[in-house]
């Protein structure tokens, strides 16, 4: 019998509800979401959005979490594992490991740009500001390249000193601290909003479906962001899977983290269009809404010095959660697949994530008139290559695989044991038909959009 390390586990359910929400619960949600919602008209938009979560979202995950349970293994090990053997399956682990790897390095850049909202909340600098003033900042901080690499590298190095921890020790342990804070911090601004004389209109904005503005660019959008909210195809949830106990009810604990996720999602679309509208300002301001909206927004509202603290504090603990889980991806692949120590593997990553990061920081600024992929800054260049290519590859080749290809019909079958007698049959048809097809045709359209 060959010797096996004994490999970490989560200590408690709780413990990995929060790890896992914490993945998934990031910019996509308080960032992404709002903006793109604004962007796309809002009610028939976020309906189309919860469609998608429910019938590819939610199944998928399932299929994550199970092949990481089921081998223990980082990403790529656990399709080598998976196969007994090196095999055409091992690409959506080599995909989604390089996915988490890339993403990592850029929203460590954004999750600076919050750092840097923090800082300024801080020491007040909005109050008092014209609209004008407050707006410029943003495009002045994107300017500014030694400034973003400072905050860049301070995010960089929460991110290690978290995921050195390991397991436990570090990725639970943070979690259970800032995951309550997180919700804490929400459930304020989300009073603030519903206090606000805007909260009506912001309600409706999200909710009353308006289907004449529902294009099919914005179906593709819905899909894909469906993806990136519940950390999907990069490799976060097969790695946090594979710390799971099989005693876990899987089922359960998918719906919990993806509830949440949703939950969030839609809470912080409330406290943001909320006080948008209470000052009469515009919904669809894209993704300056948060970096240029908001700061205005709280600059004009009673008691707006604590709620801009409160909201990019907010924002930092929810991009921090969300990029220990893209560290620790790579990171274990470096630990389960080169026998690589914690700490090696995580300086590395970390260090290496740091300095590709930099072309990201530079984008608009030194390096702005590089343009790597047709007319695409270093920054637009990579994330429309992970958003658009990576991601959809990986995910559609997990659910082809689990849904034709895996045998693993006991490990299947557990779903059985652990909920309604409907509920193996419907996860199947979805991971076999529905999801596959859904990402297919976003693949598709993406390619034909890109033109590569
Ligand atoms: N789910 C995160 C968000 O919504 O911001 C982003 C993300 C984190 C994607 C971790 C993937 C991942 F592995
Ligand atoms: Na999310």
């Amino acid at each position: 019998m060959s010797y096996a390390p004994p490999r970490a586990l989560w200590a408690s359910r709780l413990g990995f509800i929060l790890a896992a929400a914490g993945s998934a619960v990031g910019l996509g949600n308080i960032w992404k979401f709002p903006y793109i919602t604004g962007q796309n008209g809002g009610g028939a938009f976020v309906l189309v959005y919860l469609v998608c979560i429910a019938v590819v979202g939610l199944p998928i995950m399932m299929a994550e979490l199970m092949i990481g349970r089921h081998t223990r293994k980082d990403a790529v090990g656990a399709f080598i594992h998976l196969e007994g053997k090196r095999s055409f399956w091992q690409a959506p682990g080599w995909i989604s490991v390089a996915a988490a790897f890339i993403i990592c390095s850029y929203y460590s850049v954004v999750a600076g740009w919050t750092l840097d909202y923090l800082y300024r909340a801080l020491l007040g600098s909005f109050s008092g500001q014209s609209a004008e003033n407050i707006e410029g900042l943003f495009g002045g901080l994107t300017a500014d390249g030694p400034r973003q690499l400072l905050w860049h590298f301070l995010f960089m190095s929460l991110c290690l000193g978290i995921v050195i921890g390991g397991v436990q020790k570090g990725i639970e342990r943070w979690s259970k601290i800032l995951m309550p804070i997180l919700l804490a911090l929400l459930a304020l601004l989300f009073m603030n909003g519903l206090l606000s004389p805007g909260a009506w209109e912001g309600i409706t904005f999200l909710f009353r479906p308006d289907f004449t503005k529902l294009t099919p660019a914005a179906v593709l959008e819905a899909m894909g962001h469906a993806f990136f909210t519940l950390s999907l195809g990069m490799a976060a949830m097969i790695t946090y899977g594979s710390y799971l106990s099989k005693q876990e009810d899987l089922l359960g604990a998918s719906l919990r983290v993806v509830v949440l996720d949703t939950v969030i999602a839609l809470m912080a679309g409330i406290a943001i269009f909320s006080v948008v509208f209470s000052v009469g300002m515009e919904p669809a301001a894209g993704p300056g809404l948060v970096f240029k909206t908001i700061p205005v927004v709280f600059s004009q509202l009673p008691g707006g010095f604590v709620l801009a603290i409160l909201f990019f504090l907010l924002l930092a603990f929810a991009a921090l959660t969300s990029n220990i889980s893209l560290l620790e991806a790579s990171v274990a692949y470096l630990i389960d697949e080169r026998g690589w120590s914690r700490p090696r593997a995580t300086w590395f990553l970390a260090g290496l994530a740091f300095v590709v990061g930099i072309p990201t920081a530079l984008s608009y600024n030194t390096l702005a008139e590089w343009k790597v992929i047709g007319d695409r800054v270093f920054f637009d260049s990579v994330d429309m290559l992970v958003s658009n290519y990576f991601l959809p590859f990986s995910g559609l080749f997990i659910s082809i695989y689990v849904g034709w290809f895996w045998s693993g019909t006991e490990e299947k079958q557990e779903l059985i044991a652990g909920g309604a007698g409907w509920v193996y049959p419907t996860w199947h048809f979805l991971i076999r038909y529905v999801s596959p097809l859904a990402v297919a045709v976003v693949l598709f359209f993406k390619m034909k959009e890109t033109g590569l």
